[in-house]
């Protein structure tokens, strides 16, 4: 049997080791069922390239509007990846070498001088604000058309969410917004480029510039999405990803923060490494929030076909809009003067309930999953929910801010035009533009005929 290393905490210690005793596994002993691994993870899955994995997915045919791609896509270059990490030992970033390439290989593709990489999405925007030694007392700028990670990563550092309502019509931050709510206790701001979608960084980074105050990217939903020439995630003082299950690129869990900024590419480097060394002075914070090797190695061979995809989303979404334009009370969330590319995490359009004889969006949302089109309502107001808003009565909270701050806290945060935005938008995954053309025309023509139909 394979024995482990010893648990290690520090570079120094684990590279001292002497590599595992093991038990070479080959691709032919997976494939044969030889281990109880090879079951969870390769029976049915490792073989000629995929693109919809699973017992059944040839059994019944699909109705043609249903034909949105399962996700993820992987062939033998993965399995083989994964094999030779498993078969090195080395399985932590601190002795292997997948993970820095990743680093290497993801900076390049995103035009950033650094990249370091984390276990998640969560945990690179933790490094972020790590980093930056953001705590109590201080308030972090975000929107509330976001998941609730963008929230939580503030929270957990018992700083001060401040939302800023949403554009209504591109669904992102409204960026004109931002300098109103600055305070002198602002020492953040996190756009969210929500949807794949750049949020506008013309008026985040003027506002930031003006303000003195740094913004980091929440891009997580974006990779491969471009502002004026330049992808996003490197536009402010740095930019967070994820490699989450959903995600655009993916290892299952897993995320980085890039910047062009050595000395805070240093500081995140040393926060999610205890003991990692490179910055010149620490702030006496830190965690453990390392990508594995096995991370590294499925990012480095999903990213050989992110290109493609991105480019096959891009132009199905923009055809899609082309299409979903004409339809009275469909409106294509729309894309800023200085997009050049959406990464399409998600296609975000406006339904109007009155140019579909009434029919609320709960209605319309069935109907088209009768017609074989899934699609979601998407997020409901997060500055309103009972997870944020039971910061009022936090003790922490109290402690820090105090009571009437803190009811203060809560009218500040109205936002009602993203109100209004929860209510009318409709979500397609990213994997519905991964279909065909035809796939797209099907799409347009389900909710035409919905709305024909009334
Ligand atoms: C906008 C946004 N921010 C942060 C995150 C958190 O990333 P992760 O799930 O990898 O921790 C996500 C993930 O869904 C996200 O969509």
């Amino acid at each position: 049997m394979p024995q482990s290393n010893p648990p290690s905490n520090s570079p120094s210690d684990s590279e001292s080791h002497s590599r595992p005793t093991r038990t070479t596994v080959h691709r032919r002993q997976l494939l044969a069922g030889g281990l109880a691994l090879s079951t969870a993870l390769c029976s049915q899955r490792v073989g000629s390239a995929q693109t919809a994995p699973g017992p059944d997915r040839t059994a019944k045919p699909l109705t043609p509007a249903k034909r949105s791609v399962t996700w993820p896509v992987w062939d033998d270059s993965d399995a083989t990846g994964l094999l030779d990490v498993l078969n090195s030992g080395h399985w932590g970033r601190l002795s292997g070498k997948r993970v820095a390439e990743f680093e290497q290989r993801w900076r390049e593709t995103m035009q950033a001088k650094h990249c370091v990489a984390t276990s998640s999405g969560t945990t690179a925007l933790l490094t972020a604000l790590g980093a930056l030694n953001i705590g109590p007392g201080d308030e972090v700028i975000l929107p509330p058309y976001t998941f609730v990670a963008t929230f939580n990563v503030i929270t957990h550092n018992y700083a001060l969410p401040v939302f800023v309502d949403s554009d209504l019509e591109s669904m992102q931050i409204d960026a004109t917004k931002i300098a109103a709510a600055i305070t002198d206790n602002t020492k953040l701001i996190v756009p969210v480029h929500i949807a794949g979608t750049p949020a506008d960084l013309d008026t985040v980074g003027h506002v930031a510039r003006e303000h003195n105050i740094p913004f980091i990217e929440d891009a997580c939903q974006a990779p491969l999405a471009v502002w004026r020439g330049q992808p996003v995630g490197t536009h402010g003082l740095g930019g967070c990803l994820s490699f989450q299950a959903s995600k655009n690129l993916t290892a299952g869990e897993g995320g980085a923060v890039l910047t062009n900024d050595e000395d805070f590419a240093n500081r995140c480097y040393d926060f999610q490494t205890p003991g990692g060394g490179r910055a010149k002075a620490s702030s006496g914070r830190g965690s453990n929030f390392r990508m594995t090797e096995f991370q590294g190695s499925i990012l480095l061979t999903q990213l050989a076909r992110l290109e493609a995809q991105a480019k096959q989303r891009d132009e199905n979404a923009r055809y899609l809009s082309e299409l979903l334009a004409k339809i009275p009370g469909i409106k294509p969330a729309k894309l800023y003067d200085g997009c050049d590319r959406s990464a399409w995490h998600l296609y975000m359009f406006h339904y109007d309930p009155q140019a579909f004889g009434g029919r609320p969006r709960a209605t319309f949302l069935k109907e088209l999953r009768e017609a074989g089109v899934s699609a979601s309502p998407g997020y409901s107001p997060l500055n309103r929910s009972a997870h944020v808003l039971a910061l009022v009565n936090n003790p922490h909270y109290l402690k820090i801010y105090g009571r009437d701050f803190m009811a203060g806290w809560a009218e500040r945060n109205a936002c009602p035009v993203n109100d209004q935005l929860c209510q009318q938008a409709v979500w397609f995954t990213q994997t519905v533009l991964l279909g065909t053309r035809d796939d797209m025309e099907r799409i347009a023509a389900s909710i035409d005929q919905i709305r024909t139909k009334a």
